[in-house]
């Protein structure tokens, strides 16, 4: 198991739709093994493929707070078959966008469906913030990132700052890990 570089924006990889994978192959396992990692590592509490710099639809989520048991989803070619008429709002944030935060509006409960890592079709009921970040990875397949919700301006002003800034925050990370 290794742990993955994170692509950070802006990058042409975080907004390019992804491909449904076809088959749970060893390639498959081993890259939801080092995506759990790299998520738990940065620590986050969800990845998805383009992240990594990977254009297929498999997302990684865990919830579970510091000191909880972990809860860990791995979910491929996810799809959301209903959504709650409540909508709330929540304040997001992205390993792909360090430290940028955007209040968006989504729906409070929705039910997914998946393959899971033995290749069988599961439906989860989610709400809260389990809801919230496999609405926010799944965006991330379709090259969705959460400051698509904020008007072009102040989208443009912080994908700048972050273009300027990638270097430094580049240089950090692989400091990190290699100390
Ligand atoms: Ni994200």
């Amino acid at each position: 198991m290794s742990l993955l570089p994170i692509v950070i924006a802006p990058d042409r990889r975080l907004k390019t739709a992804c491909k449904p994978v076809e088959q749970i192959d060893d390639a498959i396992s081993t890259m939801m093994q080092n995506m759990l990692e790299t998520m738990y590592d940065a620590p986050g509490i969800g990845l998805a493929a383009p992240q990594i710099g990977s254009n297929v639809r498999l997302i990684v989520v865990d919830v579970a707070r510091e000191g909880q048991d972990k809860q860990p989803y791995c979910m491929v070619n996810p799809e959301i078959t209903w959504k709650s008429d409540e909508i709330i709002m929540m304040n997001e944030g992205c390993l792909s966008l360090p430290d940028i935060f955007v209040d968006i509006e989504r729906p409070e409960q929705i039910r997914v469906s998946f393959l899971d890592e033995k290749e069988e079709t599961q439906e989860l009921e989610a709400d809260g913030l389990l809801a919230r970040c496999i609405l926010h990875e799944i965006d991330h397949l379709d090259g969705v990132l959460h400051v698509d919700y904020l008007s072009r301006i102040k989208r443009e002003l912080i994908l700048r700052k972050l273009s300027k800034l990638k270097p430094t925050l580049m240089a950090e990370r692989a400091e990190r890990h290699a100390s």
